[in-house]
């Protein structure tokens, strides 16, 4: 994806659309003794009623839109999540519950490979916060697997009780996240101000609920300012997870680090970036809820708010390891068998699921346990949890 400093020009629809939006974010700041934090602008910029990034119309995920995840690159990655959740599935003989489900690719991909195995659950569960998104799915699978729609039950919130797999593909890296700078002995919240007609970033003393978060990182001290990012929403979402699970595994998929990895002195900016058109670019206050922004999960924060949750850590690997472990070759070498034709396609396929320098180490697995200790195939290659 190419990096850039200019961002082209919306449509004359989409500027109107993003102008609503700056104006709902400016009645905020106002309401807010004139400024709101770098948090709540995220939050409203992408799941904003009817106007966030999320929440609107746009096609925000695959070709014709701004960014492309693993399930839209390929099905090879779907068949692997697929085998491990019929690992689960067959031991807690329980559902799946995908949570943001995208464009629903994932789902007809992990539907139609179970079937193939005889492994259907009763039902496929999706909670996502975006409507838009709920009827891309439903059009999705109404389209490729027309008779395994009925199993497909869209929620509004977490059920009650669940039993079986939770899965989620770039759930993580979607979530607002407080921006913060150290400088010396000082902690700052970056906060949204409106000045000269445009949304600007200040910077003020951390809150103490924000100061001890980052006291807690035990940051290295550095000679010149330290800006990164904290997901303080982490622990009431597992709480939340847990509360719902009675017995089964979460697998989260994402690209992040460990703590250390994370926060090491000479990542000074962060990891904060906004997807336009196929585009990143650094400037999350431009294009308001018109473009994508995200941060890198740091690994270790979601494994301690997991653990704290009365989650166990089962294992943390390289997304390559993942696919590897759950039969990626057996998964290609069947497609190559079936579709000849496309040796050149699936070959690139793998190769952009699996090679370093793709989404291969930079994306992550994690998975968490409850009531469920046997040993997930997915980590059978490498386990790295010790680094958490
Ligand atoms: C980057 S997209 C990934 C979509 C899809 N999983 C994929 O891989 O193509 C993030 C998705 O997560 C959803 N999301 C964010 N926070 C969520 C939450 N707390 N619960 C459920 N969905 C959430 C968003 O609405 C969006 O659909």
């Amino acid at each position: 994806m190419k990096f850039t400093s200019t961002l082209s020009t919306p449509s004359p629809e989409a500027l109107e659309h993003s102008q609503k939006l700056v104006q709902s974010i400016r009645e905020a700041i106002q309401q807010h003794q004139g400024f709101i934090t770098f948090r709540d602008y995220m939050e409203k910029a992408l799941y904003q009623q009817g106007l966030g990034y999320y929440v609107a119309g746009a096609h925000k995920i695959g070709q014709s839109g701004d960014f492309i995840t693993a399930p839209e690159i390929s099905s090879l990655f779907s068949q692997c999540l697929a085998h491990q959740c019929q690992q689960v599935l067959a031991e807690t003989k329980g559902n799946l519950l995908e949570l943001g489900a995208g464009t629903g690719k994932m789902a007809v991909d992990i539907l139609l490979t179970l079937e193939h195995y005889d492994s259907l659950p009763e039902f496929y569960y999706i909670l996502d916060l975006s409507p838009e998104l709920k009827q891309r799915q439903h059009h999705t699978i109404a389209q490729s697997a027309p008779h395994l729609l009925s199993r497909v039950i869209w929620l509004e919130q977490l059920p009650q009780h669940f039993k079986g797999v939770i899965l989620g593909n770039e759930v993580l890296d979607a979530m607002p996240v407080d921006v913060f700078t150290v400088q010396g002995e000082n902690t700052y919240e970056h906060q949204v101000i409106w000045q000269d007609q445009q949304f600007c970033e200040q910077l003020n003393p951390a809150p103490p609920t924000l100061q001890g978060a980052v006291t807690a990182l035990k940051l290295e001290k550095t000679a010149t300012p330290y800006t990164s990012e904290i997901n303080l929403n982490l622990e009431g979402w597992f709480q939340a997870l847990t509360t719902c699970l009675d017995q089964g595994v979460v697998l989260l998929i994402d690209y992040g680090y460990t703590a250390s990895e994370y926060y090491h002195p000479d990542r000074n900016r962060g990891t904060l970036i906004c997807h336009y058109q196929h585009q990143v670019n650094e400037s999350p206050l431009h294009h308001v809820g018109l473009q994508d922004i995200t941060a890198s999960v740091d690994f270790t924060a979601v494994a301690l708010a997991a653990d704290q949750a009365g989650f166990d850590v089962l294992g943390y690997t390289p997304q390559a390891a993942f696919l590897a472990s759950n039969q990626l070759e057996h998964f290609f070498s069947q497609q190559l068998a079936e579709f000849p034709e496309q040796q050149y396609e699936l070959a690139q396929q793998v190769r952009l699921l699996s090679l370093p320098s793709e989404m291969g180490e930079r994306f992550k697995v994690i998975a968490l346990g409850k009531k469920y200790c046997s040993h997930l195939s997915g980590f059978s290659l490498i386990d790295q949890k010790y680094r958490l």
